[in-house]
């Protein structure tokens, strides 16, 4: 039910750079834990040699049923052998963004930003995941999670930057940007 992303010292993803994008950075940690977990101890206290982030796989907010339909078949899961790159942006929006209504975000986030439109073309070489977490009382609101090989990683730098120029990004108040390789046993 939880996942959480433990930057620290041991995990399964060496990370190669935290750069804060918007807002109050995160410590830099030599490695990223991903572990999933059917309780967690609230409050996350902060930690100097390490940082936690903790959030759920929730229900669609804003997803239509097309779009679901199209997402479904054409995206690709988490785990892949090949998917070796992944990112981690975890994201805070503003007072003014949760002061707006369901509708009125949905059409910033959908109608005004594409969000989901101009997405799609980078699936399936981009696996994603969301993760909720504004109502766990962290830093963030959201943990956004990525996979993919590092043959695609220029796609995914033009994704990001392509959503970071949207009127839904104006919202954004904390955002950091969290990038690992998956550490790969040999022998
Ligand atoms: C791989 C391409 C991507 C696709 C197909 C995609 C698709 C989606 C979809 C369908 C949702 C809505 C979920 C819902 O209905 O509640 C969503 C939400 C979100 N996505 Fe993306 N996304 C992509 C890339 C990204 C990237 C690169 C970021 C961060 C830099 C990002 C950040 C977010 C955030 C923060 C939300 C939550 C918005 C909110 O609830 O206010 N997405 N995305």
């Amino acid at each position: 039910m939880f996942r959480t992303f433990r930057g620290g010292q041991s995990g399964g993803w060496r990370i190669t750079s935290i750069s804060p994008v918007t807002g109050e950075p995160l410590a830099f940690m030599p490695t990223l834990s991903v572990t999933d977990s059917e309780a967690i101890a609230l409050p996350l206290v902060p930690s100097r040699n390490a940082w936690r982030l903790v959030g759920v796989a929730s229900s669609l907010r804003y997803t239509e049923r097309p779009e679901k339909q199209h997402l479904t078949s054409v995206q690709a899961g988490l785990g892949r052998l090949e998917a070796t790159s992944g990112a981690l942006i975890p994201i805070r929006k503003s007072q003014a963004w949760w002061d707006l209504t369901q509708e009125e975000r949905r059409r910033i986030f959908e109608d005004k930003s594409h969000h989901i439109a101009n997405s799609l073309r980078f699936l399936p070489a981009i696996a994603r995941q969301l993760y909720h977490c504004r109502d766990l009382g962290g830093p963030f609101d959201f943990l956004t999670w990525f996979e993919f090989a590092p043959a695609h990683a220029s796609l995914f730098e033009e994704l990001v930057a392509m959503l970071r120029r949207t009127e839904e990004w104006s919202y954004v108040e904390r955002e950091v940007d969290v990038r690992a390789v998956k550490e790969v046993l040999s022998g």
